[in-house]
């Protein structure tokens, strides 16, 4: 019978045929150890010469690293693995052979293997990184459609910037100029107010000169947008959905966390309600931590955002920023104008910002005079006034970073491991 590794134990002293590539290899005179992997999961299949015949045996002995086989043999328990089962095998039959593959069980240097992402997708640590990844996706899923949400794809192909101008990537439209989405943000206002409460998980993209553990030029993002909810309505959805998806990796990626040595302990205490901290409280506590220079009114970078978690076991909101280093959409506050109704979400362990969110400006003369202020004024924008044009409600929304959130559950240092074809800077292949 024809099965998978991750479907071994209903099989269990069964005999069954898996088609499998070989990841690992060990032997001696009597018996070798199999490492397969079948794109399910990974499994130890073991082969003793006195069970198997002497030429067979040497067949398995010669397998090399990579080559594709179907492999039939019994499913037994086996306590030590991960997985909890191996097979015995009771015979082979090669499918094709690999010669020389390129990433060896020794060390090998990042360049090397991000030169060669396709393979090093097969590996046991990147197969972990992507079923979490994967994990987190059908979560969201799971989580915005139980709350009635509506899943709306905002286009990638847009006349306007939603993050300011400087970070876009520029094409030909035809005759006009168009760039590749920052965020789908504006669109989702629009569906926002035909939908009530949406949705979208896409590409966008940032022509950002950083070369940092958490920038990618293209990543993907969700990005709910909700109509009649203020920023505190918001934070709740965001407190509530960032548990869900921690828990449900909890539960579903066992095996996967356990293979990428994950200290689970500070994950499962990832439980709404998280902590909220001012901007104006942010700044006091990093002055306090030895950041003396920081003044009001700047920016936070990578080195104090990693401060600010280190005070909290859980990701902390800072709320209200200065008006001036946001975005143009964001509401100010009503009783403190200089500030506005945000908030960045801060994952804890270092992994920095996860989230971005607002309540946006819903005055239509407000926001003529952010555009005017911000140089977006266009015809390009007509059609994101006219949503305060009719029938304006107070709505709010936010972005999560998807490999931002890879990386920090995943316990991988840098995000290009969380994405399987990562475009950084410098590096569009493969
Ligand atoms: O804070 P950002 O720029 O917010 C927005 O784009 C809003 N329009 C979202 C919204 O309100 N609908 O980006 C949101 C999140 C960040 O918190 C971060 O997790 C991720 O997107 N992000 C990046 N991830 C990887 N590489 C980059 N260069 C990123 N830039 C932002
Ligand atoms: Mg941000």
């Amino acid at each position: 019978m024809k099965t998978t590794i991750s479907e071994v134990s209903k099989h269990v002293g069964e005999e069954v045929t898996i088609g499998a590539w070989i990841a690992n290899k060990r032997s001696s005179g009597k018996i070798a150890f199999l490492q397969l992997r079948d794109g399910t999961g990974f499994m130890q299949g073991i082969v003793v010469k006195a069970e198997i015949g002497d030429d067979k045996f040497q067949q398995a002995k010669a397998l090399t690293q990579e080559s594709s086989l179907y492999v039939t043999g019994k499913i037994v328990e086996d306590t030590r693995s991960p997985l909890g089962f191996e097979m015995q095998v009771n015979d082979f039959e090669v499918i094709h052979e690999a010669v020389d593959y390129p990433i060896t069980p020794k060390e090998h240097g990042t360049e090397f293997l991000m030169d060669h992402r396709h393979l090093w997708l097969r590996s046991s640590r990147q197969h972990s990184v992507m079923k979490i990844r994967n994990e987190i996706i059908r979560a969201t899923y799971e989580f915005f459609n139980s709350q009635g949400y509506v899943k709306i794809d905002p286009p990638i192909l847009t006349g306007s910037s939603a993050e300011g101008t400087t970070e876009l990537f520029r094409t030909k439209y035809f005759e006009e100029d168009a760039y590749l989405s920052q965020s789908g943000q504006l669109y989702m206002e629009a569906a926002a107010m035909a939908f009530g409460k949406v949705f979208s998980f896409g590409p966008t993209f940032r022509a950002e000169k950083s070369k940092t553990r958490r920038h990618l030029i293209e990543f993907w993002m969700i990005e709910p947008e909700m109509a009649f909810m203020d920023h505190n309505d918001s934070l709740e959805v965001q407190e509530q959905y960032v548990s869900h998806v921690v828990q449900a990796v909890l539960s579903h990626c066992k095996i996967e966390l356990d293979t990428l040595g994950r200290d689970t302990s500070k994950l499962s205490k990832i439980k709404a309600p998280f902590p909220r901290i001012t901007y104006d409280e942010a700044v006091q506590l990093l002055k306090e931590k030895g950041f003396t220079d920081i003044e009001w009114g700047e920016d936070f970078g990578a080195p104090h955002e990693t401060a600010i978690a280190e005070s909290f076991d859980k990701p902390v909101f800072i709320t209200n920023y200065p008006a001036d280093i946001k975005a143009f959409y964001m509401k100010p506050d009503p009783s403190r104008p200089e500030v506005v109704l945000c908030a960045d979400l801060i994952a804890p362990e270092g992994y920095g910002e996860i989230i971005g969110g607002s309540q946006r400006i819903d005055d239509l003369e407000l926001m003529k005079q952010r555009y005017e202020e911000h140089g977006l004024s266009g015809d390009a924008y007509q059609w994101y006034l006219q949503l305060r044009e009719y029938g304006s409600v107070p709505h709010s929304g936010f972005g999560l970073g998807l490999e931002r959130t890879v990386a920090w559950l995943s316990g991988v240092e840098h995000v290009r491991e969380t994405i399987p074809f990562p475009r950084l800077l410098n590096r569009l292949y493969p």
